[in-house]
């Protein structure tokens, strides 16, 4: 039999129907097929409803960060993520905010931009202005759009235009400024974009191509600062290596990349845990990162005149409370409850707050011992695990092999075979 991916009608089977079709491609086994089967807390029917071609769901674990005060409250942080080391983390650098009150918060508000691309307009100059003299009629037509956004006090507010030049010409771009209150606001502003269209078309006499929401969100930023005491970090040794790491990823995006990273370890974690949509965050952040035409970092470390560290963090987070996956999925439900947000500007902040944390224990983590103390922990609870410890053993078996500095799976079994021998 000749395997082919060319499958038509397969969006119209069950998801267990689809199983078997991908079984047989893949020869996968019973057992196989069971792991697939088993969806925890996501019912096979809603997973058939949030996406298309459903055959199971993935897990990923989620994790509680402990110790964030933010704006004086205490909050417990959802995080779903895979990569160990990053919730202990999280919680640890909290933990350090706290000495010196937490962490304190600000916003620009929910506002969404949605962008209209003109082209093929002979006076692109006085077809800007010809927009800007029709605001009024563009933006009552976008609020029509979505009532339930304008009665909850949001809606397309003002506008701006600007000329670009292309490899295929000028082009007139249009952008409709969009609160989105307590959505992500996706839907919201591309229906508007798209309703408000042929206005545009009419009023310039060009060809409007796209519609569509910017993920650079620059009027969704959210910020975050906090104090490290200088003994709390370990003396003023850390404070200054903290101080130089962020020199180096400022003054090189090859470190920079990766100093955003850890950052977005926290920030993307928080946002798959509320079920918000990870890829539109971490492109705005990448994006933000590099808006002076140089990429850098999200951050900001100096210290005060006390010689304490001050933190800084300034970056677009476009998350929702409400609608699409954030109102379905079972978990991300419950994320925001012990989250305990009340609005989406607020879950920001958060995320905000939790992405300066992270890089705080990297950065402190890196100038120090290094990051991979932490993650050998972890690493020999694994390989204990995998030697066939179990319960408490699986720590001793761990604590030996990092001691020793020897974490092998043979090591494991002859430690395995000595403390169970006794
Ligand atoms: C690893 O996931 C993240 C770090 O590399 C971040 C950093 O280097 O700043 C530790």
């Amino acid at each position: 039999m000749r395997r082919t991916s060319e499958i038509s009608g397969f969006y119209k089977l069950t998801p267990a129907e689809r199983l078997k079709v991908v079984k047989e491609f893949a020869n996968l086994t019973d057992d196989d097929v069971r792991t697939l089967q088993s969806t925890g807390a996501l019912p096979i029917d809603q997973a058939n409803r949030m996406i298309e071609n459903v055959i199971g769901v993935m897990p990923v674990t989620l994790g509680i960060a402990v110790n964030f005060l933010i704006n004086g409250r205490d909050y417990l942080i959802p995080m779903a993520i895979e990569e160990p080391s990053v919730v202990a983390a999280a919680g640890n650098a909290a933990k350090i905010a706290r000495v010196r009150g937490g962490f304190t918060t600000s916003s620009t508000g929910p506002v969404m931009i949605g962008q209209i691309q003109t082209a093929g307009v002979k006076d692109p100059h006085g077809a800007r202005m010809a927009i800007f003299a029709a605001k009024n009629q563009i933006i009552e037509k976008a609020n029509e759009q979505d009532p339930v956004l304008v009665s909850s006090g949001g809606g397309a507010r003002d506008l701006d235009t600007k000329v670009i030049e292309t490899q295929a010409g000028s082009m007139v771009i249009t952008e409709l400024f969009v609160d989105c209150r307590d959505a992500m606001g996706a839907n919201a502003v591309n229906t508007m974009a798209e309703a408000v269209a042929p206005i545009i078309e009419a009023i310039t006499g060009g060809r409007v191509y796209l519609r569509i929401i910017s993920n650079l969100a620059t009027k969704r930023l959210m910020r975050a600062r906090a104090i490290f005491e200088k003994e709390a970090l370990g003396g003023e040794d850390v404070v200054d290596g903290i101080i130089a790491a962020y020199a180096f990823a400022a003054a090189d995006p090859f470190r920079c990349a990766t100093h955003n990273k850890g950052i977005m370890n926290g920030v993307t974690a928080v946002v798959l845990a509320t079920g918000n949509d990870t890829r539109a965050v971490e492109s705005g952040a990448h994006a933000y990162a590099s808006i002076t035409g140089r990429y850098r970092p999200l951050t900001t470390w100096e210290k005060n005149s006390d010689g304490h560290l001050v933190g800084c963090i300034e970056l677009p987070v476009a998350v929702g409370l409400i609608g699409g996956a954030t109102a379905v999925h079972p978990v991300a439900k419950l994320a925001k409850k012990i989250l305990g947000v009340k609005t989406a500007t607020e879950l920001g902040e958060v995320i905000a707050a939790v992405g300066l944390a992270q890089n705080l224990a990297a950065l402190r983590a890196l100038a120090t011992g290094g990051i991979q103390r932490g993650h050998m922990k972890l690493h020999a609870r694994n390989v204990a695990a995998m030697a066939g410890a179990a319960g408490n053993i699986v720590d001793r078996v761990a604590e030996a092999m990092v001691k020793e500095r020897k974490i092998r799976l043979d090591r494991a079994r002859e430690l395995l075979d000595q403390l169970t021998k006794k």
